[in-house]
């Protein structure tokens, strides 16, 4: 059965955690569907373990658009929902409307996410009036990461804690079916999913949210660059591709791979024929 915005709803309603985790690639959504995910996220992090980047800024609209697709075609019953990379809903009313309708059509998206405040309200309502769910995103928000002086907790103090509830209440009311909290204190984060109608995903915010969702690069131990507090780490799948390849390349060169098993046979006779025609 696939998951939709209802069921997204009445999970939040009965109190069962949502499960959301990044994908990038056909294969990796399969197997993020196939462990049970509520929803896939093609997340602009895919700037950083996919690309190489230093962090998501240089990620583009068809970078997404490009991610998106491939992850669709393996989400198999799972939400997919698509970053709206950086500017893409900044630069005008049209150009955001037009970039999302993209995620969508194009990039088979189920809904789109974006980074920003109570200022996109009025954006949100015209989205989803068009049929294009919206999840919003507000605390640490890596888009503005220049802005922000680099990845640290946000709204710790006072009237920043304010000023994210107010965003969170704008959003929710404009019509955003839910709300990304990453990097807030817990129980800031835990008195926004009591006060939006929307499920709440948290990362680096505490247990109190309706959902939580980790990079598949960083919770499998792929991605090393950076370990962030948030990260806990489900498997270590780095180390078992790394040594995976250790051992095709030793094999490879000591003559072991490929054996019999993994090559072709030809009829001694018709090889016959061939070795006596090219000596
Ligand atoms: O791009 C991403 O992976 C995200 C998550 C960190 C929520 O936005």
């Amino acid at each position: 059965m696939s998951i939709t915005l209802t069921t997204l709803q009445r999970k939040k309603a009965a109190g069962e955690k949502l499960c959301m985790v990044t994908a990038y690639d056909y294969t990796m959504a399969r197997l993020c569907a196939a462990g049970g995910a509520d929803i896939l996220l093609v997340g602009d992090s895919l700037g950083m373990v996919m690309l190489g980047y230093p962090d998501t800024v240089s990620v583009t609209m068809d970078d997404m658009v490009h991610h998106s697709k491939a992850v669709a075609r393996g989400a198999e019953g799972c939400f997919v929902l698509t970053d709206m990379p950086f500017l893409s809903v900044r630069t005008g009313h049209n150009d955001a409307m037009r970039n999302a309708g993209r995620l969508m059509a194009e990039g088979r998206a189920n809904g789109v996410k974006i980074e920003g405040g109570r200022e996109l309200a009025p954006l949100v309502t015209d989205m989803v009036q068009a049929g294009i769910p919206v999840m919003a995103h507000l605390g640490l928000t890596p888009q503005a990461v220049n802005a922000l002086g680099g990845f640290k907790v946000q709204a710790k103090a006072l009237d920043a804690a304010e000023r994210l509830l107010e965003d969170a209440i704008a959003l929710d009311e404009a019509g955003a079916f839910g709300i990304v909290l990453e990097c807030v204190p817990d129980r800031l984060a835990a008195l926004v999913s009591r006060h939006v109608q929307g499920v709440t995903i948290g990362i680096g915010a505490g247990a109190g949210c309706d959902g939580q969702v980790l990079v598949l690069q960083d919770m499998l131990g792929m991605y090393t660059e950076m370990k962030p507090k948030f990260v806990r780490r489900f498997a270590e799948a780095g180390s078992c591709i790394r040594e995976g390849v250790a051992a095709y390349c030793a094999a490879v060169r000591s003559g072991d791979f490929p054996a019999a098993a993994q090559s072709f046979a030809m009829d001694d006779a018709v090889f016959a024929q061939l070795a006596e025609r090219w000596k």
